[in-house]
């Protein structure tokens, strides 16, 4: 039985992070100033909290500024739309991220078109979605994660995607709809498949790249994929995990990865694929804001 190439999604982000602190330095020279990523978690979500965190060690280990506002989850939403005009407004701020998801009360569409479309890092202001949906990549902030999966499928299948049957499960504005567009853009043939896709086994089967993006653990089984296909696994899933003892948890993909890795001919691990990739495209993207407000070149 042959084996997937196990793609190390960590290994790569950590490459991207060290090219782009070097030009880091070169745009601190060039400006006086660092880059700087501001990030808003509000509540105490456990999981928002890790990635918040990360987040702001990535950034500072580059060389960026990292401002972290941490709210309450009875913060007003009057408060967190004073809170990203200021940010706005703020020439010091290059890059805005509000972390989702938002408490109930606070209307995330409301909060998420406010933040000004040049400081949006996480490219989802409708402006940089319709900018994304033109293939107008001179101007549009780009989303992280299918940013980052995309990145990864051409670590494994080389550069040119063009003509490959991509099959992208799940419909999110966060990684489905915005895969699918790059993957357009990339010259794949796109199918986006979701829970309520009739037949998703043998949608899933005719993939040459299967972008997991569904949000339900170990969904996706080994005999649902094509021999040799590329498998960019997006989901983190807690389960229980007894064997590691009572109570005990784990992450797990949208994919069997035990099954397969069995017959793909490459695959993301969960923990240690699709996720420090987009802890490295935010990087990514804040630079990138940060050059084009101040005219820098970010190359
Ligand atoms: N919550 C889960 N993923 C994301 C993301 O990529 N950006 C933000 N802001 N919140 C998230």
């Amino acid at each position: 039985m042959s084996t997937a190439k196990i793609i190390d999604g960590k290994a790569i982000a950590g490459e991207m992070t060290d090219q782009l602190a070097d030009r880091v330095k070169t745009y601190i020279s060039q400006t006086g100033s660092p880059p700087c990523l501001a990030v808003v978690l509000v509540g105490e979500d456990p999981a928002s909290a890790v990635y918040v965190r990360n987040k702001g060690k990535t950034a500072e280990k580059i060389g960026f500024r990292s401002i972290q506002h941490t709210l309450p989850a009875d913060t007003a939403e009057d408060v967190v739309i004073e809170l990203v005009n200021d940010l706005n407004d703020d020439p010091a701020v290059n890059g805005i991220l509000v972390q989702l998801p938002l408490p109930d009360h606070i209307d995330e569409k409301k909060i998420i078109g406010l933040i000004a479309p040049e400081k949006d890092v996480d490219g989802f202001h409708p402006i940089n979605v319709g900018r994304l949906g033109a293939g107008d990549f001179e101007s549009a902030l780009i989303p992280c994660t299918p940013a980052g999966s995309i990145i990864l499928a051409k670590s494994a299948h080389g550069e040119n995607l063009s003509g490959l049957n991509a099959v992208i499960v799940g419909r999110s504005n966060i990684v489905g709809k915005p895969a699918a567009q790059l993957l357009l853009a990339e010259n794949c043939t796109v199918t986006i498949a979701h829970s309520r896709t009739k037949g998703l086994e043998t949608v899933v089967r005719r993939a040459d790249l299967v972008v997991a993006a569904v949000g339900r653990a170990e969904m996706i089984k080994g005999d649902w994929i094509k021999p040799g296909a590329i498998v960019i696994d997006v989901g983190i899933n807690r389960v229980p995990a007894p064997e590691k003892g009572d109570g005990k948890t784990k992450l797990v993909g949208d994919v069997d990865f035990d099954s397969a890795k069995n017959v793909a001919g490459a695959i993301t691990p969960v923990p240690g694929g699709v996720g420090p990739m987009t802890i490295a495209l935010l990087m990514h993207n804040t630079f990138t804001a940060a050059c084009r407000q101040n005219g820098v070149s970010s190359i």
